[in-house]
Formats: structure tokens, sequence, C-alpha cells
């Protein structure tokens, strides 16, 4: 909303794709996610935000009708979790709904109504960020709800990013650029092909209402939670970053593989997704499952995504003047995975294993100065 804040898309670790509601959510798991951003070289990679999820609370108000963290999860109180998560260089989220309570079974309570309230509380925290949710809504009109909490986290002069989870009834991508921060635009992530495919799907063809300080959320990370091969996450993770989707690592990562480490950690791609210009990629070509999606960056380069969605290997073919790239004599071509530099006179084609994906960076010239990205390296800005 014009503040400033989330000028690329938000980074970090949420815990419910890993946990849900069960006990195991609690301050010893949080803090330790966040020693593990810090030790694995996740917050030098941009991973920044650890964010709480439904379920951090009492079903019950105080007597002057605040919250109350749940002293099973948090014996130390939320305030005493974001200096830890802030001592790190890291930031802390939290989460209700736009609701009289939230969306879990047990009742806890909702924003509505006591938005402003709320609000202060969690600045009061310390908090960075809020997910907002929609359940137990009463029928109030969305727009009206979301930018009452806007305004709410406004008046407390702490900058928040703002989070918009209405899972795209609403269609906040026509309305929500000036609300929040990030609007989910789907359902729930679940940890399978097939929904992500289907978050996929949905979220690809939304590419313009994306850019700075506004994005399309395709929900949070399954990578390492099991139930997806390595190849698929790496699909998941590849084409997040070409749809410069909010990147929020959704498995617990004090039991993740060197593998999940590797994916979440591959700085090259993550750069795609972290681009200044904000661009989200767009479908250039989906013929027999074949998708070729491109999305430009600041450098002028072309983040391209060989997705092959069948359950075969295919070949997937495409060529720099269809990714958006100027004539030229010749091009540079990255591959984000397999970390190898190679020429082209336009052609651009691989060999894709079903459900993969091949991720490329290319760029006009045969050149060799911008790559690998000064970002990749993690020199920008430092
Ligand atoms: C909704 C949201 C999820 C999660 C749960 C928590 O389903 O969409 O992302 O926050 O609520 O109950």
């Amino acid at each position: 909303p014009g503040d400033g804040l989330a000028l690329t898309p938000p980074m970090g670790f949420n815990n419910w794709n890993s946990t849900h509601c069960r006990a195991e959510f609690d301050a010893a798991m949080v803090k330790g996610v966040a020693d593990l951003i810090v030790d694995k070289g996740l917050k030098d990679a941009g991973y920044e935000y650890v964010n709480l999820d439904d379920c951090w609370a009492l079903p019950r108000r105080d007597a002057d009708g605040r919250l109350v963290p749940d002293p099973a999860r948090f014996p130390d109180g939320i305030g005493a979790l974001a200096d830890y998560v802030h001592a790190k260089g890291l930031k802390l989220g939290i989460y209700t709904s736009a609701g009289t309570k939230t969306c879990n079974d047990a009742g806890f309570p909702g924003a509505l109504g006591h938005e402003y309230g709320d609000a202060r509380q969690f600045a009061d925290w310390g908090v960075d960020y809020l997910k907002y949710d929609n359940c137990h809504n009463e029928g109030v009109d969305a727009v009206r709800r979301y930018t009452t909490m806007r305004d709410a986290l406004a008046a407390t002069g702490r900058p928040i990013v703002y989070s918009i989870c209405e899972w795209g009834e609403n269609e906040p991508w026509k309305w929500a650029e000036d609300v929040g921060h990030l609007w989910r635009t789907t359902g729930d992530i679940s940890d399978d092909w097939g929904s992500m495919l289907s978050i996929l799907k949905q979220n690809l063809p939304l590419d313009r209402h994306a850019g700075p300080g506004h994005w399309n959320d395709p929900d949070m990370l399954e990578v390492g939670n099991g139930g997806m091969t390595g190849t698929e996450y790496r699909t998941h993770f590849s084409m997040w970053a070409v749809m410069a989707a909010p990147l929020l690592i959704g498995t617990d990562l004090r039991t993740a593989t060197p593998e999940t480490f590797e994916i979440l950690g591959n700085r090259e791609v993550v750069a795609v997704d972290q681009d200044p210009l904000g661009r989200q990629g767009r479908v250039v070509s989906s013929e027999g499952g074949r998708w070729v999606v491109a999305k430009e960056m600041r450098d002028g380069s072309r983040a391209v995504a060989l997705f092959n969605e069948s359950d075969a290997p295919q070949r997937i073919t495409t060529d720099a003047g269809a990714v958006g790239l100027p004539k030229a004599g010749g091009y540079t071509v990255r591959d984000l995975w397999q970390h190898r530099t190679t020429h082209t006179a336009g052609g651009l084609s691989a060999t894709v294993p079903a459900h993969g994906t091949v991720l490329l960076r290319v760029a006009a010239g045969s050149g060799w100065a911008q790559y690998p990205p000064a970002v990749a390296l993690g020199l920008e800005g430092s």
C-alpha cells in the first residue's frame, strides 16, 4: 500500500504447513527454526520473517479484552519471543482472523470489532507481520473488514507487513493493491502434487496484478514436508520464484534434510523471486503440459521456466524472442539448478523429466558481466 514495505515478495517461515495446531507448535520450535534460519545461511539468502499461524492464543480474551498467548505453548509470551527473533536480526509475524473467531475449531478469538485494540497489542509486542484470515466473518463485506485492519495497523505507527488471507474469494487482486502487501489467491495448499499444481494454475493468470508492495500469494511452501518428490519440490520452488510469490518456508527446519536446505537455499532461484523490478512471470505457452513461463528481470534478462506437467519426460522448446528478449547475435543461458552456463544463438530447449522444471536465466549477448547476478552472491545492498 505505498508504504515502502514488501518491495520484494516477503520471505521467511510459517509453522502451519508442518504443525497445524499440534502441540509441537510452541516457543521452542519457533526459536529452533529461527536459530537454523541464521545458522544454515537462510537469513543471508533473504529469509526474514518468522511467522506464527493459528492457535497461538487462548480461546478467551482477558478481562480487559486483550488476547492471551497460550501459556503451554508460549510461557514467556509473544513479546519475549519477538525479542529473541529480533536479536537474531529476524522479524516476527502473527495471525488472526477478520471474523469473530479464527479458523480452528477450538474457536480462538478473531479481530472483527477489535481491530484497533488487537493491532495495538501486536505492535506493543513488536510484531512485524500480520496474516489476517477470513473465518467467521459474519458476512461483513471483505473490503470493509480488510481495510479496517489496514487502518488499525497504520494507526500503530509500526511498520507491519499485512497479508490478506481471504483465499481469493472476493478477487482481492482487483481491490487489495492499496489494502495489503500480499493476498492469497486460492484455497489452502496441501503437501501433494495435485494441490500444488492446481494452485499454480490458478495463480499464473494473475501476473499483471503483482508488483512491488503488492503480491499474489499462492500460499506457503510445502518443500520438505514429504508428500512430493525432490523433482516436484524443485518445480514448486521454481514456479513460486517465477511467479514472484512470497517464499514462506513451511517445513520444520529442525528435521529438514540436506536436500531441503539445498532447495530453499538456492540463491540463484531466490534472486529470480526477489528481483527488484517485481514482475510476476507470464505464460508464454502451455501446449501438451509443456509450460514456458518467462519473468522479466531488472537487468533486462529473463528467468524462463520450462515446466513439464505431464507424467513422462518431454522436450520443451521456446526461443529468446518468445520470452521477450531483444534480437541479438547470441544469448547467455544460466541453468539455475545445475549452476552451469552455456550460450545459444536463440533457441531454448531442454528435455524435462515428468513433473520437473528446468529454470534458466537468459540474457542477450555473450558477455558474462551480469552472471552470476550480484544479488545471487549476496553482494547487492551490502
Ligand atoms: C486457514 C488459512 C490457513 C491457516 C488456517 C489456520 O485455513 O487459509 O493458511 O492459516 O486457516 O487455521
